[in-house]
């Protein structure tokens, strides 16, 4: 019976669609109230067992090897001001038993590019990716109820929910049939396929769970949608010789990669935050 105890987080992208907020600190530490998004996502491999944490960076990533390391300077300062619940709140960004690995992408050649240059890390052991653009929100978290799927199949399982047909070409796309409720079979894989192409609505969101033989096809994949190495195309190969698995996870997922989908993301944890909550929701209700 295998095991996953390593996540890897694609963190290498410009985040273009954010600029000039992502001209010089990265995307992934964009906050969602109090808390950058790469921690949200790191929390959940966290909540899901994983205890290796394989970073895919590139230029101008170096805040989130910052933001996952001791920063003595600031615990100092908080020390002797007496600020306790700050102090902890800045040493428990990650428990002290979790190993971070970061490996530089040289080249922005795709999310499947990105994936592969763990290799050398997570070698011959099935493991999870996790995209911190896809914010999540539910207990227990996407992965732990992914890495539960894969307990009892032994298999990748990728999470899949229903989106509007005329969003298709925004995701990855599978054409599946029901094994159990919330667990289907994957016999096909689009990357952005346009509405009328599209094998159905169901897309693939920011999590996934992969066995290592995916590297043997992402090294062989040619550029694809967009000109860039594709996750997807890699899959689509592996399901030939392997089974593969779309799970339609619970949670309510922000895609925080889009300013609307953050915007939701802020109101949402603002209106969960215990703080926060009434004072929000009492300005929010403010402005009807
Ligand atoms: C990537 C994947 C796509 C997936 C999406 C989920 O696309 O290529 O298959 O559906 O993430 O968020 P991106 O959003 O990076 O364009």
């Amino acid at each position: 019976m295998k095991k996953i105890t390593k996540a890897v987080f694609p963190v290498a992208g410009l985040g273009s669609r954010f600029l000039p907020a992502t001209k010089a600190s990265p995307k992934e530490m964009m906050p969602v109230v109090d808390k950058p998004l790469i921690q949200y996502a790191v929390e959940e491999a966290v909540a899901a067992g994983i205890t290796d944490m394989v970073f895919i960076t590139g230029r101008n990533k170096r805040a989130i090897e910052d933001h996952f390391d001791t920063a003595y300077e600031v615990e100092a300062e908080l020390v002797a001001r007496g600020k306790d619940e700050l102090l902890r709140a800045v040493q428990e960004v990650i428990p002290k038993y979790v190993n971070c690995i970061y490996i530089r992408q040289h080249e922005p050649l795709g999310l499947g590019h990105a994936v592969l240059c763990a290799q050398p890390v997570v070698q011959d052991e099935p493991f999870a990716v996790i995209l911190a653009d896809d914010l999540i929100d539910n207990e227990p978290p996407v992965v732990a109820q992914m890495v539960e799927v894969f307990r009892r199949y032994q298999c990748s399982v990728l999470a899949v929910q229903d989106v509007p047909r005329s969003q298709t070409g925004q995701y990855g796309i599978v054409s599946s049939t029901s094994l159990e409720p919330g667990v289907e079979q994957v016999h096909g894989m689009v990357e952005k396929p346009s509405p009328e192409a599209a094998p159905s609505t169901l897309a693939v969101v920011g999590r996934y769970i992969l066995t290592p033989r995916i590297f043997h096809h992402l090294a062989q994949v040619q550029a694809g949608t967009g000109g860039e190495i594709q996750l997807t195309d890699g899959i689509a190969a592996l399901l030939q010789e392997e089974k593969l698995l779309a799970y339609r996870f619970n949670g309510t997922r922000y895609d925080c990669g889009s300013k609307l989908g953050y915007l939701k993301a802020q109101v949402a944890y603002g209106l969960k935050h215990e703080d926060l909550r009434d004072d929000f929701a009492a300005y929010l209700a403010s402005l009807k």
